[in-house]
């Protein structure tokens, strides 16, 4: 049985993410996405908000689980049991940082490898401090991210006035 961990920042979940979510799913027999709780960044929405939206995001997923977790990521892989962590390469530049939290996170925990997998092309380009900012800017995010987190991002940012294309749906779990 083997057992993947996706970790991120997920501030908030992404297509990209979901994404990678269920391909990963369909490789390992379970995946935990976990959310970092960082106290010290600030992050846009509670690790509480951002797991209730994976787990909307993932609800059509049998063998996917949400969790969240604090401190090391190498610790939290021991302590969940996973053999494998997750990571999504969207460009080169992503490779460097990537590298070097694999290669840190084996000398913690030499049981854990970590698996790489490629952006799909149509989402190479998406991470959640884009989105967030062409939403500060009234933005329409409804192409980047599913529209019931589109909803909340808007809450969020301009309370004042929600974007029309998140605020026709009500229920919206497309991935
Ligand atoms: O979605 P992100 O922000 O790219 O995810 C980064 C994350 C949360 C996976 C990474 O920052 C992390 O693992 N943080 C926990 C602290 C840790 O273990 N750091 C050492 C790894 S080099």
């Amino acid at each position: 049985m083997s057992n993947a961990l996706y970790p991120g920042s997920f501030d908030p979940v992404t297509y990209g993410h979901i994404d990678i979510i269920k391909r990963a799913a369909r490789i390992f027999d379970t995946l935990t996405v976990g959310v970092l709780n960082n106290n010290v960044k600030s992050p846009l929405f509670s690790v509480e908000e951002r797991v209730k939206m994976l787990q909307t995001a993932c609800a059509g997923i049998p063998n996917v689980s949400i969790s969240s977790w604090q401190g090391l990521l190498a610790e939290y892989a021991r302590q969940a049991e996973v053999d494998v962590i997750i990571r999504g390469l969207r460009a080169v530049t992503d490779f460097e940082y990537e590298l070097q939290m694999a290669q840190t996170n084996k000398k913690l925990n030499p049981k854990v490898e970590t698996v790489f997998l490629t952006a799909s092309l149509e989402y190479a380009y998406l991470s959640s401090s884009v989105v967030r900012e062409v939403a500060a800017f009234g933005g329409d995010i409804g192409i980047f991210v599913p529209d019931f987190v589109a909803r909340e991002i808007y809450l969020k940012l301009r309370p004042e006035g929600v974007s029309g294309r998140a605020e026709d749906k009500d229920t919206d779990n497309e991935q």
